[in-house]
């Protein structure tokens, strides 16, 4: 069994596209409901929560755990990786992230290689990246992409309320302004130049990506992050094949830090199909 952590419902945009990717695998979802937003908290405060997380996976039998969240792999996942999880008593079991994949996707090289390779398709891309506070100040995002293609131009633009107003069902309105505003923060930022390309870089985005492409313009090409990490993870078993092996009977479990009830309705606003939730504490 895989499971997918995310401080709320983001992450379901990742699980949608790993449940069609994989229909016969089981999934083991856990949203922080109880703690959600994180993109504003402080760093260690974003990765204790997120190891509670992914314990809680663990200790419910996902032997490999995805962090279907920018914001806890931006920040959390190096340190779960290579402190944490050494030192744990949870041999066999491994966390990924999924920045990397994306990254891999924006610059169309692999992770492994942290130089620049000649001739390179996207050398002089304008791309833009949305992401919450701690996303965005962790610098992730262009650091990675810079290494591999130093001459792309990369921006950042913080949209810190965004996820939280997509966690609280807010109006459409309230919706439109907040990714009006960010494409705003951005068009400031480039002097008016459109992006060639924009990531989502926090899976609550995609949620709302109808709004960013109105406000982007119809020349601007969103790359779809659950997608690119269907794409990633699909590689990743092939490689790793005894996390494939724990995953073959099928099936979506759905866990919340808040109340079942309320959080399977949220969902299945923007997921008909989805799962019910059910309450865990972490
Ligand atoms: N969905 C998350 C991300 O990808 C976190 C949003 C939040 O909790 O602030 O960044």
């Amino acid at each position: 069994m895989i499971g997918i952590f995310d401080s709320g419902l983001g992450g379901l945009t990742v699980l949608r596209a790993l449940a069609a990717r994989f229909p016969d695998s089981e999934f083991l979802y856990l949203g922080d409901h109880a703690n959600v937003p994180y993109g504003n908290r402080p760093s260690d405060e974003i990765v204790e929560l997120t190891r509670r997380g992914v314990e809680e996976l663990f200790k419910r039998d996902a032997k490999l755990v995805l962090l279907g969240c920018n914001t806890a792999t931006a920040v959390a996942a190096r340190r779960l990786q290579q402190v944490w999880l050494p030192g744990a008593n949870w041999p066999g079991h491994n966390i990924l992230g999924i920045v990397a994949p994306t990254v891999e996707a924006a610059t169309q090289t692999p992770w492994a290689v942290t130089t620049p390779q000649y001739p390179q398709k996207y050398t002089t891309d304008l791309l833009a990246v949305f992401g919450t506070t701690r996303t965005v100040t962790s610098g992730v995002y262009p650091e990675e992409i810079r290494k591999r293609c130093p001459r792309m131009r990369v921006f950042q633009q913080v949209a810190a309320n965004l996820a939280g107003a997509i966690e609280d069902e807010a109006p459409e309105d309230e919706l439109d302004g907040l990714v009006a505003e960010a494409v705003r923060g951005l068009r400031a930022q480039t002097n008016g130049v459109e992006p060639d390309r924009v990531i989502l870089g926090c899976t609550h985005f995609p949620i709302v990506e109808r709004l960013f492409a109105k406000h982007l313009g119809s020349s601007v090409r969103i790359l779809s992050q659950p997608e690119v990490v269907a794409d990633s993870l699909e590689h990743y078993l092939e490689r790793h094949p005894h996390f494939a092996d724990c995953s073959r009977a099928g099936g979506l479990h759905m866990l919340t830090t808040g109340s079942a009830n309320e959080i399977s309705a949220r969902a299945q606003v923007f997921w008909p199909d989805a799962p019910t939730f059910q309450h865990t504490k972490t």
